[in-house]
């Protein structure tokens, strides 16, 4: 289906009425087992997604499904604690409606965090990872269907997705924290299957340096409305293929509680300078 205007100006109204004169300008989607930047927001205002016009519900384990609106390092965001993901069975246009609602009460930058199973064979489960680029060849876009031009143009300019500017804060950031920070392109995969050592190698032959679910779509859609984006990646595990051990949800969600104290202390060093 294709959403209207209509239904994402309710969604953000309906928002808005719990909001009072809080404008939130920095939107974040959290991903898995990294939703905790969300309980350290400050005077905080939590919405479920069940209570929002139009929202869907977030399924995926680790994902609490709700937006929580305050403040965090100075700086007024927005976090989607939770995200959808086409595996649990919504279109791009469902898994990409938030951030658009968020667009439209007012942020203009959006900072995306996931976990992704690591491609490249130079790196190490548990490091950090700033996207540079993406990869999403294989599946529709999210903006497919009947433009909307007052989020932005038909055919999109992609070159720099992940704005150039916040990749360089994230670096120096990094630095100045004594934090490794990997650079490298997220190729998206539909999931919920983890990946197949054949696809892991045909993801780096690609170019890709880690394979993750979630992420591209959100993207898509936030630079097609013109936000600045910050993509920050925990490798929390080596893709399929690369160590001879299974693949499991817990290692994922070990990880990101293992990366907890480096991982939000980046993010949030990162929003204090935005
Ligand atoms: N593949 C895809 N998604 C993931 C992975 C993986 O190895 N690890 C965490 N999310």
């Amino acid at each position: 289906m294709d959403y209207t205007m209509e239904q994402y100006q309710a969604s953000a109204q309906a928002i808005r009425s719990r909001l009072g004169d809080f404008v939130p300008k920095v939107a974040m989607v959290l991903g898995s087992g990294l939703g905790y930047l969300g309980d350290e927001v400050e005077n905080p205002i939590a919405i479920d997604y069940k209570d929002i016009p139009h929202f869907k519900s977030s399924t995926a384990p680790g994902h609490k499904g709700r937006l929580v609106f305050g403040t965090l390092e100075g700086q007024k965001v927005a976090v989607m604690q939770g995200r959808m993901h086409h595996y649990e069975g919504y279109s791009y246009e469902e898994v990409s409606y938030g951030v658009r609602v968020l667009r439209l009460l007012g942020c203009d930058t959006l900072i995306v965090t996931n976990a992704a199973g690591c491609v490249n064979t130079q790196w190490e489960a548990g490091d950090l990872m700033l996207i540079t680029d993406q990869i999403k060849l294989f599946s529709e876009s999210p903006l497919r269907g009947e433009n909307l031009p007052a989020f932005g143009d038909r055919f999109p300019d992609a070159s720099h997705l992940y704005t150039l500017r916040l990749q360089e804060l994230a670096r120096r950031t990094a630095r100045e924290m004594g934090i490794p920070l990997r650079e490298g392109v997220y190729f998206y995969c539909y999931g919920p299957q983890y990946e197949t050592p054949a696809e892991v190698r045909a993801a780096r032959i690609l170019g890709g340096d880690a394979v993750g679910m979630s992420t591209a779509p959100e993207v898509i859609v936030a630079g097609h409305c013109g936000m600045e984006v910050l993509g920050l990646t925990l490798l929390s595990n080596m893709a399929a293929g690369i160590l001879d051990q299974p693949l499991s949800e817990k290692e994922v969600l070990d990880a990101a509680e293992a990366a907890r104290e480096k991982f939000s202390g980046l993010v949030r060093a990162c929003l204090k300078k935005l």
